[in-house]
């Protein structure tokens, strides 16, 4: 979808230096001042996943902004993955890696299905730490990873081959 790129790349903001010098920041919010932007956006995402996924997890907090609508078109439960210490138990947890240091995210236990097929869905896609943890959150319950999608995916950053593991489609929008 050529037009919706395109569109996509004239909105989104590219913010070098922050927040670190030499990070290049792909500013997503001007998307939300678009409703019928927004609304292009939700239909090429859930087009990807439709009659291919029970359910959909969305990452705290970016990808609760896309992955909310997307479970809505397709009739299908949204779980929130959160990042630690949010969450009251039972939960299940998965430690990754950041750039410095680690970081944890939790799911709540019980609310995805054994068995289910699941869209794993993300804002963005850089190093791939982060989905790799939630795909290992969506495994501990049981349930198969279906997908990976994304509105923006990092080349450089080989994210694509963190994900390569889980022998499933990864979609995204957009690619820099
Ligand atoms: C950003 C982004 C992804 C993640 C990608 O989230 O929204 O979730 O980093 O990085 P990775 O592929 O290298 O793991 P961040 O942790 O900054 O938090 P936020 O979504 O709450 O803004
Ligand atoms: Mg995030």
């Amino acid at each position: 979808n050529s037009e919706l790129v395109q569109r996509l790349e004239e909105t989104i903001e590219n913010i070098p230096d922050f927040p670190k010098p030499g990070i290049q920041f792909k500013d997503i919010t001007p998307i939300f001042l678009d409703p019928k932007l927004y609304e292009e956006v939700i239909a090429d995402l859930a087009n990807f996943s439709r009659g291919k996924v029970d359910a959909v997890c969305g990452i705290e907090s970016r990808g609760y902004l896309f992955g909310i609508a997307i479970a809505v078109a397709l009739e299908v439960p949204f779980i929130l993955i959160r990042k630690k210490g949010k969450l009251p138990p039972p939960f299940v947890s998965e430690k990754y890696d950041l750039e410095y240091g680690s970081a944890e995210i939790e799911m709540r236990i019980g609310q995805l299905k054994p068995g289910q097929r699941v869209l794993v869905h993300d804002d963005l896609l850089a190093t791939g730490g982060t989905t790799e943890a939630a795909a290992k959150l969506v495994e501990k319950q049981g349930a198969k990873v279906a997908q990976f999608s994304f509105l923006i995916g990092l080349k450089d950053l080989l994210g694509e081959q963190k994900l390569a593991q889980f022998k499933v489609p990864v979609h995204s929008i957009l690619e820099y």
